[in-house]
Order: structure tokens, then sequence, then C-alpha cells
């Protein structure tokens, strides 16, 4: 049998001392070197960066190419990594939170951890006065400013004249009796109506005039920023110049005494003899009105589009939401238009409206910057039934987009996601219960809270607008657009859809049907 000796140890050592010495060392150098990398893997966040600057962005560019629109980068990257996963675009790193604990922390922090994720061409497109671009200080005074126009008080005159200036094109496309498609219609009218609220144009030719510039502008927002001729940037920069002018010379007739119209800019314009800090600049007025127009027209639009689509699939909601506005509308005296009150009436064209936004999710995600190193507290999916709360690490510099739509169609939020179900903003009540006892038993107890159970649901569960400081500035102005524009169509038509094809528009950046959703409309009173 082989026995060593204490002796023979010693001698061991001291012979072999040197390589003992190495081994050690390397032993603890590994040892140290996979528990960083342990620790790491428990925050990292799953993806692939592919190779420096490019990244996956062909994939992302050939999903917004393609007929099933660029959520679906996202949504195969979801597949193969989990819900929470990064990604190389562009050259940017950039993480996908998907949860309603990951959007609270990055809406709480915007301005303090986390910044618009904004590129060159976009300040150039919109201008550097923009709300979407501004600093925090400025952004605070120029919001509080832009405001007041947009509240539900001020708003009663605008749905007037959108309510009649949708009547009266309702019934000339009817009365042509051809199919048209409802995304050019309501890009039209929204577009109209948003001018007529906010500068009072009625002229055709110059409304035709700005919103090809707008559009110009708009395409130029995402593209490379060099002024090449022909490129989508340079069209764009050279709009921009051509509708400041036109800003400009509204502004110069208005100081001049030579036009007066209420609406958007006069009150913007009666500020003049304000101090500096409570009133807006030319320059702020003016990339503002742009800004204006460019936020609410095509999401606008595109909502009210699927808003049709839902509901002609969905049979049964329309039905009842005939039913709920044709009383509406047998209170009022004939040919009356439509009133807040009315508007404040509609409880079920109102969850109509909530669901086609959940369901369509016109803006997919919401960019934003990290400040500085940060982390998320998160929710990881071991199994169905084994959920892990973990935190993931954003390093600044790193794109933290809130993914709005993988919040809108998680089944742990939502039953039946995918299901349109305008009912469902009834019963949210159980998963804001479950989290919170005293709220349930109060509800048990005083029957008279059940009349707000539709609005009790999960914090930040619910954000097409988004929410904290960059909350839609045209929320309740998309809100009513879209209220009248149901009201009018489900009590003066039924309507085909002439094209079911399902197919998204190629290289847009909102979800809108390739085919634009072509309808022919039936009057009722023809039936
Ligand atoms: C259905 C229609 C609309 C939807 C779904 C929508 C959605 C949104 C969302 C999600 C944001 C926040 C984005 C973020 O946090 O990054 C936003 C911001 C904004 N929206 Fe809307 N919007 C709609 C209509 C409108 C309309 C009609 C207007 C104006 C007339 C408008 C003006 C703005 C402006 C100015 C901002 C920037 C606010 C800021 O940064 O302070 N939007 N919108």
């Amino acid at each position: 049998m082989f026995t060593m000796s204490m002796e023979d140890i010693l001698l061991l050592l001291s012979k072999y001392y040197d390589i003992l010495l190495v081994s050690i060392l390397v032993i603890s150098i590994t040892a140290l070197y996979l528990s960083k990398g342990a620790k790491n893997a428990k925050n990292c966040i799953p993806g692939s960066l592919g190779i420096p600057f490019v990244g996956e962005t062909f994939a992302l560019l050939s999903a917004t190419n393609s007929v099933k629109g660029c959520y679906e980068f996202v949504r195969l990257r979801r597949e193969w990594h989990g819900k929470w996963f990064k990604t190389r675009i562009f050259g940017k790193i950039h993480v996908f939170v998907p949860s309603v604990e990951g959007a609270k922390a990055i809406f709480t922090n915007d301005f303090a951890l986390f910044n618009k994720g904004y590129v060159k061409s976009m300040a150039d497109a919109v201008g550097k006065k923009s709300l979407l671009c501004v600093p925090q200080e400025s952004h605070k005074r120029i919001r509080h400013l832009l405001s007041d126009p947009f509240s539900m008080n001020s708003l009663s005159k605008f749905v007037q004249r959108f309510d009649k200036m949708l009547y009266e094109r309702l019934k000339k496309v009817q009365r042509e009796g051809k199919s048209f498609t409802v995304l050019d219609f309501n890009m039209k009218i929204t577009f109209d109506a948003m001018c007529d609220m906010l500068m009072s144009i009625k002229d055709s030719s110059l409304l035709e005039q700005i919103e090809k510039d707008c559009t110009a502008i708009s395409d130029a927002m995402l593209s490379f920023p060099v002024m090449i001729p022909g490129t989508r940037y340079f069209k764009g920069i050279k709009a921009r110049g051509r509708l400041m002018e036109t800003f400009k010379g509204m502004i110069t007739a208005r100081r001049n005494g030579k036009e007066y119209y209420e609406d958007f800019l006069q009150s913007m314009l009666e500020k003049d003899s304000c101090p500096a800090n409570q009133k807006l600049d030319d320059e702020e007025i003016m990339d503002n009105l742009l800004t204006l127009i460019i936020a609410g027209q095509t999401t606008t639009a595109a909502a009210m589009m699927w808003s049709v689509k839902f509901l002609d699939e969905h049979r049964g909601a329309q039905n009842r939401l005939r039913e709920e506005q044709l009383s509406i509308l047998r209170s009022k005296p004939n040919g009356a238009l439509l009133t807040m009150d009315d508007l404040n009436s509609m409880s079920y064209a109102s969850k109509v409206v909530k669901e086609t936004l959940r369901m369509s999710n016109v803006l997919l995600w919401f960019p934003r910057v990290a400040l500085n190193d940060c982390s998320i507290e998160g929710k990881f999916i071991l199994s169905t039934l084994l959920h892990m709360w973990k935190s993931f690490e954003i390093k600044k510099g790193w794109h933290a987009n809130i993914d709005a739509t993988c919040i809108h169609y998680d089944p742990t939020l939502y039953k039946d996601p995918m299901q349109f179900n305008p009912s469902r903003f009834d019963v949210l009540i159980k998963f804001y219960c479950l989290e919170n006892f005293e709220m349930l038993s109060t509800l048990l107890f005083n029957h008279a809270y059940f009349s707000h159970i539709q609005e009790i649901q999960k914090p930040y569960s619910y954000i097409p607008f988004g929410s904290g400081h960059r909350t839609c500035l045209g929320i309740n102005m998309a809100k009513v657009t879209m209220l009248v524009f149901l009201h009018r169509l489900t009590t003066g038509y039924k309507w085909t859809v002439d094209d079911p094809d399902r197919s998204l528009e190629r290289k847009a950046h909102i979800p809108r049907l390739r085919s634009g959703c072509p309808i022919t409309l039936t009057a009722l009173q023809d039936e």
C-alpha cells in the first residue's frame, strides 16, 4: 500500500511548489471568472447582438418591408430568447421591455434615468423646439402652454365641427355608391379637421400642399440625414422649409390684424404680451404646430380604420354599439350635432375605442435611452407555473423600448388577448383585487364602488397613449374623434369590407392594413 509521511509531502511541496502555485492561481482566476460570469448571466438579458454595428438591423428592415409588419421581428426574438431580450440595430443595443413593472420603472423615471430615443433626422424634420425633442425644462413649459386647447373642456367646438364634416363626407361617399378605402378617407378627414382646429385652414389647395409637405417631413423623420437630392431626407427638409414659410405668413397676417380666427394658433398668439416664460416663441409655435399634425393624423386615422375592421369581424359588438348609438341619436332633435354630454353617455362605444386601441397597438413600442447604468425589476418566466423576480441590467446608452404590444397581448393581464372583446373592460377588477385585498373588501362591502369597476385595472397594463410626463397630448382629441366616427358610422350605415386581406402595409411603422380597408356603405334608412 502506498503511504506518504509528512516528510515526503514537504519534499514534494518544496520540489513542485512553483507548479502548485501556478495551479492555485489558474484555479482561482477561473473560479473568479466563472462566478462573475454566473452573476452576469443572472442579470444579463438574453439575445443576439450579431456583428458590431450591423447587429440584426437587416432582420428588422426585412420585417418592416414584409406584409407581417415590423413587430414580427420582435415576436420572433421573443420566441427564441424569452420575454426579455436584447438586440443590436444600427449600432445601438435595444432591450425590449415586456412587463408592466418595466413600463412603470421607465415611465416614472422619464427625463431622470431615461430620455426619448430620437435620431438627428427626427429633430431636423420636426424641429429642435418640438415637444418630441426639447430637454426637460423646456418640455415642461411648452407642454403646459400647449395643453389647454386639448383639454376635454376646450374640445367641444372641435367635436361639433368634426361631426358636421364627417356627417357630410360619409353622406357623399355613400351617395356615390362606390367602394372607398377607409384609411384614405380617415387620413384626409383627420388632417382637415386638425388643420381647421389648429389654424382654421379651409382652402382645399392650401390643405393639399400642407398635407404633401407633412407627409414628406414625416417620411424624413427616420431617414439617413444627408442632403443628397432625391433622398427622403432631402425632400423632407425642403418640405419643412416651405411649411415654415406658410406658418410664418399666417402668424404675420394675424399679428397685422389681417386675419382673425378663434382657434389654437390664435390662443397661442394672444399670449404675445406675456413674459417670455408664459408664452411660446414663434419657432416653438411653428415646430409644435407641425408636431401636433404629424403626431395626430396617422395615429388617429389608423385607429379609426382598425375599429371598422374589428367591428366588421365581430357583428355582436357592432350590433350592440349600433343599438347604443341609435338610442342617443333618437334622444336628440333631428339633425342636431353631437355634444360632449352625448359623448360622455357613450359607455359601450368608449369600450370599443379602448379595445380597438389595445388590439391595434398603433404605436407598437415607445423608445427611450438609458442616461445611466440601471436595473429594472421584472418577472422571469421559468415555466407556466414558475415565475421568478429578477433584476435586468441596462447599460448607459442602451435603448429601452417599452413594448406596449407585448403588454396589451399578455394573457396574464387580458383573458384571450387576441380576441376583440370591448366588454372585457367591465370585468378587469380581478387583477387588481388579487393584489389588493383592501380594495377587494371595500368593493364587496360598499356597492357604491361597483359603478367604477370598469376603471379598475392593473396599473400600466393599458398604455396606448403612454404614461407619465410624455403621455399623449392628444389623448382627449383622439378619443372624441373616434367616438364621433363610431357614432356617425353606426347610426347612418351598415358596411361591407370589400377586401378581407389582413396583410399589413410594407415599410410602415404604424400597423395599417395594406388594402387600406376598402368598404361599401349602405344607408340604414335604405334597408
Ligand atoms: C389614436 C390616436 C393616438 C395614439 C394611439 C397616440 C399615442 C401616443 C403615445 C403612445 C405617445 C407617447 C409616446 C412615448 O411615450 O414615447 C404620444 C405622444 C404624443 N402625442 Fe399622441 N397619440 C394619438 C393621437 C394624438 C393626437 C390626435 C395628437 C395631437 C393632436 C397627439 C399628439 C401627441 C404629442 C404632441 C405627443 C408627445 C407628447 C410629449 O412628448 O410630451 N397624439 N401619443
